[in-house]
């Protein structure tokens, strides 16, 4: 039988857009005076940053990393792979990193650990959303938007395999198949 996705909203635009400022709001007190690198792990955070960044009206440098530990499906490979490396010098610097979501936090922490081998000056996480549900490794979250449920999301940058990273809001992704979620 062939998968049909359907899709029902969890964010709206409008909830996405006030969590967002929210979070500018957090990051602005705590980074104003320190020109901050903000690191996008790609492609996941591509949105959630340009939205985030465009808030933060202060001087602040934007990178970006592509990890990838996802296959075509659903599930996790259980293994993170850098696809394309960092330019910007680490060392010494306040290093603020943007992800997406984080699910088993495998992909995070794999990152930070990668960082942190590089001596930022400081190091920190901010995600837009966090299932707490799947995670096979302990991350600390420094700023986060949204806790969400054990469902498979959509939207706002996040994809099933490369689709969906373009509707405006958060979905949940479900499968038609009976008891298949
Ligand atoms: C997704 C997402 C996060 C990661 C979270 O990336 O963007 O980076 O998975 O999952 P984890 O906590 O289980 O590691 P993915 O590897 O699918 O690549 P993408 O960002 O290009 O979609």
């Amino acid at each position: 039988m062939s998968f049909q996705p359907k899709l029902h909203i969890l964010f709206r635009q409008d909830e996405i857009e006030a969590t967002v400022k929210r979070l500018a709001a957090e990051i602005k007190e705590d980074y104003h005076v320190k020109y901050p690198l903000l690191i996008g792990i790609l492609k996941g955070s591509f949105m959630f940053l340009a939205d985030l960044v465009r808030l933060l009206d202060f001087p602040l440098e934007v990178e970006f990393i592509r990890l990838s530990s996802y296959g075509q499906g659903r599930q996790s490979s259980g293994r993170v792979k850098v696809v394309q490396g960092l330019c910007s010098e680490v060392r010494g610097r306040d290093v603020l990193v943007i992800e997406d979501i984080v699910d088993t936090g495998l992909t995070t922490s794999f990152l930070l650990d990668y960082l942190r081998k590089k001596k930022p000056a400081s190091l920190r996480l901010c995600t837009l959303t966090d299932k707490p549900s799947r995670r096979q490794v302990s991350v600390s979250i420094d700023y986060l938007g949204f806790t969400v449920p054990n469902k498979f999301i959509v939207g706002y940058g996040i994809d099933w395999s490369q689709k969906f990273r373009n509707l405006p809001d958060i979905c949940v992704l479900e499968d038609e198949r009976p008891g298949v979620v």
